[in-house]
């Protein structure tokens, strides 16, 4: 192999073509440029959460004041968790996020477990909250007066699910327009809020907003849940860390995305639960059941049909933006033997990894039956700070074992250590507190990954690849390996 078979690569569509003909790979396309990074991190965090959760996060904190820091220390948070991942993506260059991280640091089982609970329960399950929500407001207006209908909002969870899906397996481009035209939109729906509570508190309304701390909790436990409420309003700032491979320039791209993206976002929940305050006393905050529709209502009163409006725009496009990056771990778990190999192939059609994506859809479909929202909230929120603090733990750890290394962006290591403690306190504040059963379920279920990670991977009792192995010229490869390989390093 010589230069001019990269070339190749990059002009024939990332299909890896040797000097004799024959084919040897398929690649995901480089297509993701700063724009679409920066929406897919700004439109997954931005979903339902700040129009839902500001109830959950007051009664955590129990008073105005401790609400609205809370809210700003989750977004401090979430940028120095995305802080250590600038670092580590730009050490690891594969796809995947913490998946690749884990593998890379502590080993294959870890990276197993991992992709286990991440790929059967935590991305589709979120898949299927998103999904939920967005149903639930979308059929609200046909039922004026009344909870709608659950097996009304379930089949429209699922045929957004649907949807989606469909998206994604067609095009990258597609999915990618989808994403940058509903985070515009959800953009447009917070500035519209922002601004009607500037309005509001030039004008005066500042009477909730003052004696603030008054009647503030102290419990440790009840603070943990307020920042889970939080902190599930941020989740998704670790999402552009999965598609690494197809970002043009990841260098200087993720980055860039991540440092404009998450204090983006941070700044707009603050101000929108500001505006929340303008309006609303406490107390009409907690007896909402959709905060942000009952703030429309009050205040943008002949157009406040545009609140639930662009709450269903924005709970679809953090719908799609997890669809795609869902997809993009599945596939690489594929790649690395950890899951099934066809999960790992990619539609010679598309340029997409259809059949990961098809998977986390079917997946996503089977929660949306018992869903109960909260409580997957709370359940997933403590598997995914086990893996957060274990992320940054390996930042850490590699000062010391990998200083060779190459680290295009080196960050302060007291922000690593400091998400690792936090992720501690939220991993164990509330199980100390209230030690519920479903804490152990989820434990056992992330560890019965083991046996299944010593039978199919370690034992390498893959019937599964020996099938599919007459279809090798489909398989995604790992490009950057790949790439090596053909410059003969
Ligand atoms: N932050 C989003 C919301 O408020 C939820 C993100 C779900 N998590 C994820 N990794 N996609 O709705």
């Amino acid at each position: 192999c010589n230069i001019k078979d990269i070339f190749i690569i990059e002009e024939h569509e990332h299909t890896i073509q040797h000097s004799d003909g024959s084919l040897d790979g398929l690649f995901l396309k480089l297509q993701i440029g700063l724009i679409s990074g920066i929406s897919l991190i700004v439109g997954t965090m931005i979903g339902s959460g700040i129009f839902i959760s500001p109830k959950a996060v007051l009664e955590g904190t129990g008073a105005v004041g401790p609400c609205l820091c809370v809210w700003a220390a989750c977004g401090i948070l979430a940028t120095l968790g995305a802080l250590c991942y600038v670092e580590l993506g730009t050490m690891i260059t594969k796809s995947g996020g913490e998946y690749s991280y884990l593998t890379e640091g502590f080993g294959p089982v870890l990276g197993y477990l991992y992709s286990w609970t991440t790929i059967i329960v935590l991305k589709p399950s979120s898949f299927a909250i998103i999904a939920l929500s967005c149903a639930e407001y979308a059929s609200a207006p046909f039922y004026p007066g009344c909870t709608p209908d659950v097996v009304v909002t379930k089949c429209l969870a699922v045929a957004s699910l649907l949807l989606i899906s469909i998206v994604n397996c067609m095009s990258v481009k597609l999915a990618s327009y989808v994403q940058n035209i509903f985070t515009v939109a959800k953009l447009f729906i917070i500035l519209v809020i922002v601004v009607a509570g500037i309005v509001l508190l030039a004008q005066g309304n500042t009477k909730n907003l003052s004696n603030s701390f008054e009647g503030g909790t102290t419990s440790f436990g009840a603070i943990g849940l307020a920042f889970y409420n939080g902190l599930w309003a941020y989740d998704g700032w670790n999402q552009l860390n999965f598609i690494t491979e197809e970002l043009i320039d990841p260098y200087r791209n993720l980055p860039l995305a991540i440092i404009i993206g998450i204090p983006l976002v941070s700044v707009c929940y603050v101000l929108v639960n500001i505006a929340y305050f303008t309006v609303l006393t406490a107390t009409e905050l907690l007896q909402s059941p959709a905060v942000a529709v009952t703030f429309g209502d009050k205040v943008l009163h002949p157009v406040s049909w545009i609140v639930p409006l662009f709450v269903v725009f924005s709970t679809f496009g953090a719908a799609n933006g997890n669809c795609f990056t869902g997809g993009r771990l599945t596939n690489v778990a594929g790649r690395e033997g950890h899951m099934i190999k066809i999960l790992s192939y990619i539609s010679v059609k598309y340029y997409t990894p259809a059949p990961a994506i098809i998977f986390n859809g079917i997946l996503a479909i089977v929660y949306i039956i018992p869903a109960d929202i909260n409580t997957l909230i709370n359940y997933f929120s403590f598997a995914q700070w086990v893996f957060y603090g274990l992320t940054a733990l390996v930042l850490i750890v590699f000062r010391f074992t990998r200083k060779e290394m190459k680290r295009p962006v080196k960050i302060p290591i007291a922000i690593a250590v400091l998400v690792v403690v936090v992720s501690c306190y939220l991993v164990l504040a509330p199980i100390i507190d209230k030690p519920e059963v479903e804490y152990l379920y989820c434990t056992l279920f992330i560890l019965s990954g083991l046996p299944l990670y010593f039978l199919f991977v370690f034992h390498k009792f893959h019937w599964t690849r020996r099938i599919m192995s007459k279809h090798k010229h489909l398989t995604m490869q790992d490009p950057n390996q790949m790439r090596r390989r053909m410059q003969g390093l």
